[in-house]
Order: structure tokens, then C-alpha cells, then sequence
């Protein structure tokens, strides 16, 4: 096989009570990679979309993700990187994360289908550490496995796939940029043993929510006594959109990874268009573009086409 073409999936992380752990991968919109096996050794990045993201292997995070893989299993050719994103970077919805996943799975297609899924999230952790300079697999996870993941430990890899109901996801993506390593910096270093507590009560019970279709469970587990508080101070009309959202039927939903997007979840497609309603009127009030996407949650991540 000489070349591979991908499309990788937008992903939500965190899903408001899991920092780092929980995610979901959507439908659209995704990304489009073509990977090539070269004789000459080495990584060529070409952009075909006008993002501007750097063509430099060692700077670009689909390059390092590939490159760690090739380094791994000690591939004697190169690889040109053909990249066409349709998920803006910055955005909170697991721009950096589509270009990783889509560089690992196409170039494992390559070496004929060598790595696990996980070993697959392990290499796409590199783009991650390169974008956002930590190691969390939250959005790779989702966007190679699909579906709803919880990443029980990185160190060593162990990625969960969660069993979840039909389920319809609303974005907003405000055109205002938010670096997830600055979203990071932020945050509390310690948490009080109390807070914790509420924290991991809501993981676990968002987790059995899923996995038995209890959409009251779902939206009863969907608060966030950490992260939120402090970030969502980056994001024009935050507790608005929410409000606005809750009042259209939305089951909960919050921050989309670091932001600036922020998610709602819907139980059918019908309230998910209510809530995009009511999102759209609280930002159209204000003088920030934004965009709006509305995406079942898929099972099916990274794949090649
Ligand atoms: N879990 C990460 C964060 C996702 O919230 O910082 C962003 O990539």
C-alpha cells in the first residue's frame, strides 16, 4: 500500500465533570489527510487548507505523532502528509487532535496494521504534547476509538470505550482563540478532598448514566466544581448560553475541551436544532462571530476512506 487517505473527527473533551478523562467523538465536522509511503526517509507536511498550521515536521503535531510511530517500528521510508482541516486550530473541539489521530491511523494502515487502537492513541499524544505541552489523550482517545472513552490512566495508556444512547451534541464555536496550554495554566493546582468528592461522584454517575440510556441521570452528572468556575471566564456569555440552552430542553453541557466552544447535549436531534436556536440568539446579541455545528455522537473515529 503506497497511500491512505483519512478523515478524523472533531471530539469533545472533558464533557464537563471528567478534566482530561471523558470524551466524544462527533460526526462532523472532521478532518482530511492523504498519507504517502516515500523512499527518501523523512516527513513532508503540505497544507491544503488556509490555516496556516507550520509545514515543519518537528512543529507540526500530525508530524510528530507520524514520527514517533515510524521511529517505533523501525520503518525504512518516509511519509508525505497531504492535510486539508475543517476543524479551525484553537477552536476546543479537538482540531490538534483530528490532524494526530488521522497522521497515526493512515501511517499504521502503512506499516499493514502493526499498532492497537491503543498504542495508535499512544503515538497521537505526541501531536497533543507538541500542541498544548501536556500529555492528555482526551480528544485522541475518542477521535481513533469513536464513540464516548474515558481514559482511566496515561502512564501506562489504559482507554475505556463507554457504552452511551442516542445522543445529540449542539456546538458553538465563538471565532475568539483560547490556547489550551494557557486554559491550563489557569487552573487550580489542589483541589479541597470535598470538592473532589462532588467531582468523582458526577464522573462515575455520568459514566452509569451512559452506559443504562438514564438521560436524567446524564444531565444531573453534567456539573463541574473545577474547571468550569475559572474558565469559563474566558468565554463572552458562558452562564447565558447555558441558561439559554437548559431553558430549550438541552440535558446539560458546557465548555468543549479548553474552549472557546461550548457544548450542550440533546436526547434527539429536534431539541438539538431548539438549542442551537438558543445559542445562536444569546451570541447574535453580541458583536463575535461564531459558528454553529449540531452532530449525533458516532461511533465510528479516525478511519481511513
Ligand atoms: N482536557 C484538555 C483540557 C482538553 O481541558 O485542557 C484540551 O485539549
Amino acid at each position: 500500500m503506497q497511500e491512505v487517505r483519512v478523515q478524523a473527527p472533531a471530539t469533545v473533551a472533558n464533557v464537563v465533570c471528567g478534566f482530561d478523562c471523558l470524551g466524544f467523538a462527533l460526526s462532523e465536522p472532521f478532518d482530511e489527510m492523504i498519507v504517502r509511503r516515500t523512499d527518501a526517509p523523512g516527513i513532508r507536511i503540505i497544507n491544503r487548507d488556509d490555516f496556516g498550521v507550520p509545514t515543519e515536521p518537528e512543529r507540526n503535531v500530525a508530524g510528530v505523532a507520524a514520527a514517533a510511530m515510524l521511529q517505533s517500528s523501525g520503518a525504512d521510508f518516509g511519509l508525505e502528509i497531504e492535510i486539508t482541516k475543517h476543524i479551525k486550530p484553537g477552536s476546543g473541539i479537538g482540531s490538534s487532535a483530528a490532524s494526530s489521530a488521522g497522521a497515526v491511523v493512515a501511517t499504521n494502515r502503512l506499516l499493514g496494521d502493526r499498532f492497537s487502537k491503543t498504542e495508535l492513541v499512544g503515538f497521537a499524544m505526541e501531536g497533543e504534547h507538541l500542541a498544548s505541552g501536556s500529555r492528555h489523550a482526551d480528544n485522541v482517545a475518542p477521535c481513533i476509538f469513536g464513540g464516548f472513552t474515558l481514559v482511566r490512566s496515561t502512564d501506562p495508556l489504559d482507554v475505556v470505550t463507554l457504552e452511551f444512547p442516542p445522543l445529540w451534541a449542539t456546538i458553538i464555536h465563538p471565532q475568539i482563540e483560547i490556547k489550551t496550554a494557557e486554559a491550563r495554566a489557569i487552573l487550580p493546582k489542589d483541589v479541597p478532598l470535598k470538592t473532589a468528592t462532588r467531582q468523582w461522584g458526577n464522573v462515575g454517575s455520568l459514566v452509569a448514566g451512559l452506559a443504562k440510556g438514564d438521560y436524567a441521570l446524564i444531565a444531573r452528572s453534567m456539573e463541574d466544581f473545577i474547571v468550569e468556575p475559572v474558565r469559563k471566564l474566558l468565554i463572552p456569555k458562558f452562564d447565558e448560553v447555558k441558561a439559554a440552552s437548559l431553558d430549550a430542553g438541552a440535558l446539560g453541557g458546557g465548555i468543549s475541551g479548553s474552549g472557546p466552544s461550548i457544548f450542550m447535549l440533546s436526547e434527539d436531534p429536534t431539541t438539538a436544532g431548539r438549542v442551537e436556536i438558543a445559542m445562536s440568539d444569546v451570541y447574535s446579541r453580541t458583536d463575535i462571530e461564531f459558528n454553529m455545528y449540531i452532530s449525533e455522537i458516532t461511533s465510528s473515529g479516525a478511519r481511513s476512506i
